[in-house]
């Protein structure tokens, strides 16, 4: 049983390395669920200056889809949307889409990569932006599902004293839906709208 590969350069790798790893990154994917929850922890650290912190917010945009009666693919877009804050402060709603991409209907991961221009519409004109910068989809698919989102879960989710649901409360639906085989058609369902709101 080899423990690492033998080769130093890519090019040197033989079917026998590239068998290993692919065994290697399989079992480490299964970890994935798990290193975004300790990831959605630590954004309990960062940014201040709201009155909730980031991992606060995260759970309350989650605990509102819930309570709207979201399905699961939604409730843990929400609970993800932000968490590309920690690395991509500038485009943190592509870094989250990325991840969520793989494992999520597809109006669900276009949500949450547009979500950033879409929350312009709350504070852009306060500073010095454009607030509708929203208006560069209109006419998508999935447009209002995304100024449903931004006005339901997210622009709203900074308040203190929300009835807001622990991270132990989703880590199971996370897992399930890292657990999916990534790129499932069945799952990424282009074009389909499920509701947020039922
Ligand atoms: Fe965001
Ligand atoms: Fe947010």
């Amino acid at each position: 049983m080899m423990d690492q590969v033998k080769f130093r350069a890519m090019k040197d790798g033989d079917a026998a390395d590239y068998a290993f790893l692919t065994e290697h990154e399989i079992e480490y994917t299964k970890g994935t669920a798990d290193r975004l929850l300790r990831a959605l922890v630590a954004l309990d650290e960062g940014l201040s200056g709201y009155q909730v912190t980031r991992l606060g917010h995260s759970l309350q945009s989650a605990t509102r889809a819930e309570r709207d009666g979201a399905d699961t693919d939604w409730i843990v877009s929400a609970l993800l949307h932000d968490i590309g804050d920690i690395f991509a402060p500038y485009n943190h709603d592509e870094y989250a889409a990325a991840i969520l991409r793989p494992f999520v209907r597809e109006q669900c991961a276009w949500v949450v990569e547009k979500h950033g221009d879409f929350q312009m519409l709350y504070y852009g004109h306060h500073v010095g932006g454009n607030r509708d910068k929203r208006e560069t989809y209109r006419g998508h698919i999935y447009f209002d599902d995304c100024a449903t989102f931004c006005e339901r879960w997210d622009q709203n989710s900074f308040d203190p004293d929300y009835d807001t649901l622990p991270i132990e409360h989703f880590a199971q639906r996370v897992r399930e839906v890292f657990a999916r085989q990534p790129y499932d058609p069945a799952v990424l369902r282009p074009g389909a709208r499920a509701p947020l709101v039922s």
